[in-house]
């Protein structure tokens, strides 16, 4: 488990088989009322002494169907942990994992945790909007992930450039101080302040409009 601040931790750190230069990982959102588990990883299982040394896992969330793993299901049955995924992403997710819950639309799970779904990437990508009072982390799964640094986004055959474009836009207005993905070459997070996300996010925009696919 990687400290990242008081609040937030990568767990299970892993090389990923499709991106051999890329890491993958879950992160653990401490909070009061119970630790949700962001994203997944096949190495959880490596951690469960640290992950249960800090309060074990109250929820887990996928963001889209290319995080389901056998893991999950040892979270669930570890923890007793309900494991959340976008309503769209469901069918592909229940193939492999036990769902607990569902969500299609953005709303609030928890004051401090909000869900909102960003299309695109795969029809139910949904990023994740964390405030731990003292600062917001945007999970983006690998809508916008960090390459080098770089934020970069990830439009495969299937996806939707229409949507991935309205959802950017929606997220380069949402006030966030970190973003968080699912995977990155380097840092596994960046802190910005609101002009330089808006100015990344503005990049990517130009890229995928001019037919660019990350
Ligand atoms: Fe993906």
């Amino acid at each position: 488990m990687e400290y990242m601040f008081d609040h937030l931790y990568a767990v299970g750190t892993e090389t990923l088989s499709f991106a051999p230069t890329f890491q993958g990982r879950a992160f653990l959102l401490r909070r009061r009322d119970g630790n949700l588990l962001i994203y997944s990883s096949g190495r959880l299982k490596e951690e469960a002494d640290t992950l249960l040394s800090q309060g074990g896992v109250m929820r887990q969330y996928l963001n889209h169907r290319h995080q389901a793993m056998t893991s999950c299901n040892w979270v669930s049955d570890r923890f007793a942990a309900r494991l959340f995924v976008p309503k769209l992403e469901e069918p592909a997710i229940a193939a492999i994992c036990h769902v607990g819950g569902t969500f299609e639309q953005r709303e609030f799970h928890f004051p401090d945790f909000e869900v909102i779904p960003t299309p695109g990437h795969t029809e139910g990508s949904t990023c994740f909007l964390g405030d731990d009072g003292q600062r917001r982390y945007l999970f983006t799964g690998d809508t916008i992930y960090l390459k080098d640094g770089e934020w970069v986004a990830a439009v495969l055959r299937v996806s939707d450039r229409a949507a991935y474009l309205q959802s950017l836009a929606l997220i380069s207005q949402l006030e966030f101080d970190v973003i968080v993905p699912s995977m990155a070459r380097g840092p596994a997070y960046q802190v910005r302040d609101r002009a330089e996300i808006r100015r990344r996010v503005a990049a990517i925009a130009e890229r995928l409009e001019r037919g660019e696919a990350a």
